[in-house]
């Protein structure tokens, strides 16, 4: 998630826009840089890492000019690197763009510029974007503007821009589609960034582009335009946060904001791979992954991670097993690396970690590796170690998580996974061609359903008042809703610090039934509609043991209704599709008992967000 600052005024941009960037910083980045105009021509200054590297670059030589566009990148096209640090230019420097959002078509973009001649100087997907500007304002004979709205009419996917030209050295043209921006007027000139806290120094009354929207950006005012170019009014808003809550976009903590974030974390996961065969079906195409026989003829698969990348890796056995018949292994990384695992030439195997950095995880890749297996990654982080030595490697596109507690980089492993799943399953001939679009469907609807969810907060909220000093927390579940279960066990005791474990709800009288009495929460995941009768009669179970209990199950279902306390219910999905929707509600639990309790579920005692070493 990368930020984007914009400035043009009466004073020095650089220093500004450095000031800016690091206001974003919280956003995550691992490269940072800035374009500023001097005259007429166009200057950039970029690099891969700190913001303070460039800061002192600028010091040390000062690009002077009172226009400039800066941003920090979170890679997810090509690694972190220099050259692949924005700002990005055309072949002839004469326009100069920053871009935060994934352009799912740039493959195709790409080559059409590449038969044009293009010759293209970094690995993004952003870098078509300025070609494709350039085409149009050549081809105009001059008309930026215009140009630069016939080049969003080609991109699918979503951003956020601000774009300089050096013909127009007084103006700067910012544009949103799914990516936030916010524009400013301040005393010493005009200012656009990907988000408040940027803005906050200059000037409290912004303006909110909307999805669609282009703003041209003057010295001291600002034109707010329509995907056809049509002039549209819009009131500023007054912002009266202080900067530390702005930096949250408003919200209490970065975990409930990244909770928040998931519907568009889950498409972003899912749109550059749910593609239009030539017939205008559905079809899902990783770009970086070809399932060629390797996976095909796989006689097994194995997935090895740590933590809550592990759940998700729970929820691809389910997923591959059911979807695609082939076997699937699922070991702790720690595990895996000192067990003497048994290999075959013939597996698939696949690393998920959030971060690419988790010692086990490594070192399970490593192992693997080294007996012979190619290697498929899957993580949120470009130019991590796992990114750089697995064979092949899907990104979950999730941006960056500042909350240790995993919530979006998790949701949006497990739909990398049930991607997988599913192509194979064609391939593989065990999804007939009706299921397949009723798959890809129930799938393109998910991030709407878990809004839904998410509107639905405040019953949560109450739930946990009511229940987070009950000593111990039991989760439960069949099949689908089992890895559920344990993901929600997991997050709870992360944050809240109560005793809270996970169980097959068959396993309810092996064991944990002991434990229950009346200090005792119990929470069924009950998505699984041939096994509601099943759970149904463990919760009887537990509640005549004097537990209290909440059910998550789907909307409509009255099952549940006289034997558990309290129901909360989601809109429905295919059954093995669920744990993308069912885990959101725990998520929210989880959270609210933290806040209730008093403690900072950003940062859990004695927990990392990234576990380096063993
Ligand atoms: C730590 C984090 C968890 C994460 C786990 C694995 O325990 O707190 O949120 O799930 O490491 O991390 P990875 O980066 O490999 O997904």
């Amino acid at each position: 998630m990368c930020g984007i600052t914009g400035y043009i005024g009466y004073d020095e941009a650089a220093p500004i826009l450095i000031r800016a960037l690091k206001k974003l910083e919280y956003r995550g980045y691992d490269s940072a840089g800035v374009a500023v105009i001097d005259g007429e021509k166009i200057f950039v200054r970029k690099m891969k890492g700190r913001i303070e590297l460039l800061d002192k670059s600028l010091l040390e030589a000062p690009l002077s000019g009172t226009v400039g566009i800066g941003h920090t990148r979170w890679a997810t096209h090509g690694e972190p690197s220099d050259i692949n640090s924005h700002p990005h230019t055309d072949s002839e420097g004469r326009i100069a763009i920053v871009h935060n959002g994934i352009i799912e078509n740039y493959v195709k973009l790409k080559q059409w510029l590449q038969s044009r001649g293009v010759v293209f100087r970094s690995d993004t997907d952003t870098e078509v974007i300025v070609h494709i500007i350039n085409y149009f304002y050549r081809a105009s004979g001059g008309a930026m503007l215009d140009a630069v709205l016939e080049t969003l009419k080609l991109l699918n996917g979503s951003y956020a821009l601000a774009i300089l030209s050096s013909d127009y050295p007084d103006r700067i043209i910012a544009a949103r589609k799914d990516n936030p921006l916010v524009a400013g007027l301040g005393k010493n000139g005009v200012f656009i960034a990907s988000d408040i806290p940027a803005l906050l120094e200059h000037t409290r009354d912004v303006i909110f582009l909307n999805d669609g929207e282009v703003a041209v950006l003057y010295r001291d005012h600002i034109e707010l335009r329509g995907g056809d170019g049509e002039a549209l009014k819009r009131e500023t808003t007054h912002i009266d946060w202080d900067i530390d809550s702005a930096e949250k976009g408003g919200y209490p903590h970065f975990m409930l904001k990244e909770i928040f974030e998931q519907p568009k974390a889950m498409s972003d996961a899912l749109g550059p791979r749910l593609k239009k065969d030539a017939s205008a079906n559905a079809i899902i195409d990783f770009d970086e992954v070809k399932l060629d026989e390797r996976w095909t003829q796989a006689r097994r698969i194995v997935i090895t991670a740590c933590g809550t990348a592990y759940h998700a890796g729970i929820i691809g056995k389910y997923a591959f097993e059911r979807l695609a018949r082939v076997p699937v292994e699922v070991d702790i990384a720690s595990e895996y690396r000192y067990r003497d695992p048994v290999f075959d030439r013939n597996d698939v195997v696949i690393v998920i970690s959030q971060s690419g950095e988790t010692a086990d995880t490594l070192a399970a890749m490593r192992l693997a590796k080294q007996n012979g297996a190619q290697v498929f990654a899957i993580t949120n982080a470009p130019g991590s170690t796992l990114s750089r030595e697995a064979d092949a490697v899907i990104y979950t596109y999730a941006g960056p998580e500042i909350g240790v507690a995993s919530t979006k980089a998790f949701t949006t492993q497990v739909m990398c996974v049930y991607l997988l799943a599913l192509e194979l399953g064609r391939l593989r001939g065990c999804v007939s061609a009706p299921a397949y679009r009723r798959y890809t469907a129930a799938l393109s609807a998910i991030p709407n359903q878990a809004r839904q969810i998410l509107d639905k907060k405040e019953l949560l909220q109450r739930f946990a008042a009511r229940h987070f000093n009950k000593a111990k927390v039991f989760f439960m579940g069949r099949q689908f809703d089992y890895p559920v279960s344990m993901e929600s066990a997991l997050k709870l005791k992360e944050i809240s610090y109560t005793h809270s474990e996970a169980f097959a709800a068959g396993e309810l009288k092996h064991g944990p039934i002991a434990l229950v009495d009346s200090s005792t929460l119990v929470a069924a995941i009950a998505t699984q509609r041939a096994l509601f009768e099943k759970i149904a009669s463990n919760i009887r179970e537990v509640t005549s043991r004097g537990a209290a209990s909440l059910v998550i199950t789907w909307q409509g279902v009255d099952s549940f209704d006289t034997v558990s306390d309290e129901v909360f219910t989601l809109p429905e999905t295919e059954g093995c599709l669920s744990p993308l929707l069912s885990v959101i509600p725990s998520q929210l639990f989880a959270y609210y008992c933290a806040v209730q309790r008093g403690n900072d579920p950003d940062k859990p005692r004695n927990l990392a967000k990234s576990v380096t070493v063993e």
